[in-house]
């Protein structure tokens, strides 16, 4: 299949009410999980890596392995670069071919963040590529000595101004969800999302997907939601996976065995997002 951009994939999934998984790989075997599951179910998929995972695998190693692998499935496959915080990071994504970027400004002051959002969407878009912003923030990522970043919920008001004034393609809210492992059931803002989306007819991403309900999923896909990023569940998978047959296994089978993990999750994740069959 020709590589599919972030925009097209999602604007399937917007006009008929389902939601796609986002998914960050750092190494073949996640590559691997997330394009057979999405073929095994005939579902488009979003595969990426964010700026902090550099660190884990060579931009100029995943990224060749991300697009070639996007190329030859056999689905929609796009590649996205997560929570991005840096210019560099953003220019070497958009050359390299990634179909959208994520600008992460949601540390930053409203005004700032639209600055820059503005900038990088003046950019991104002449080279044929989506960008992704975030209004209020999604906490739970790390910001530096151990800290965690808190919650700033998305305030309904601003989300029409935020996506007029950058051009943002598709837009990140915080309704209550939070990057990695909830110390407690989180319950989420429906109203709030309700609001925005009545507001703003851009894709609408929920991040910090990995512990919610599948009720909870379903919630956010019929009031608005078309992009989920789940992370936290599929390596969680893949740790449990590795720690159950550890013993009995050799290094080679224990990778198969995390990737299979990892396949079975993403398989659950496009069934309760209803992405199965729309390839
Ligand atoms: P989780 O790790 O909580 O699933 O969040 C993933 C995410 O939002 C990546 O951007």
């Amino acid at each position: 299949m020709p590589l599919y951009t972030m925009a097209e994939i999602l604007k399937d999934a917007q006009e008929n009410s389902y939601g796609v998984g986002f998914y960050n790989a750092v190494n073949l075997e996640m590559i691997r999980a997330y394009i057979r599951a999405a073929e095994d179910e005939k579902s488009p998929v979003i595969i990426g890596t964010a700026e902090v995972l550099l660190n884990y695998s060579d931009f100029d190693w995943i990224t060749p392995a991300l697009l070639s692998a996007a190329r030859q499935a056999a689905v929609p496959v796009a590649v996205h670069l997560d929570h991005a915080y840096s210019f560099d990071t953003i220019m070497r994504a958009l050359r390299a071919g990634f179909g959208s970027v994520m600008f992460d400004g949601s540390s930053l002051d409203y005004e700032e963040n639209i600055r820059i959002s503005k900038e990088i969407a003046k950019i991104a878009h002449p080279m044929g590529a989506g960008l992704e912003c975030e209004l209020g923030k999604v906490g739970g990522l790390d910001e530096g000595e151990g800290v965690k970043g808190e919650n700033v919920y998305t305030d309904p008001e601003h989300a029409k101004d935020f996506v007029t004034r950058t051009g943002a393609d598709f837009l990140a809210i915080s309704i209550g969800t939070t990057h990695g492992v909830y110390a407690e059931t989180p319950k989420l803002d429906f109203s709030r999302l309700s609001e925005i989306r009545r507001d703003v007819c851009i894709p609408l991403v929920l991040h910090g997907g990995s512990g919610l309900s599948d009720l909870d999923f379903k919630t956010c896909i019929k009031r608005g939601i078309c992009k989920v990023n789940v992370y936290t569940d599929v390596i969680t998978g893949a740790i449990n996976r590795i720690r159950e047959r550890g013993e009995e296994l050799g290094y080679t089978d224990l990778l198969q065995a995390a990737e299979n993990a990892m396949y079975d999750i993403t398989v659950e994740k496009i069934r309760t997002f209803g992405s199965g069959g729309r390839a």
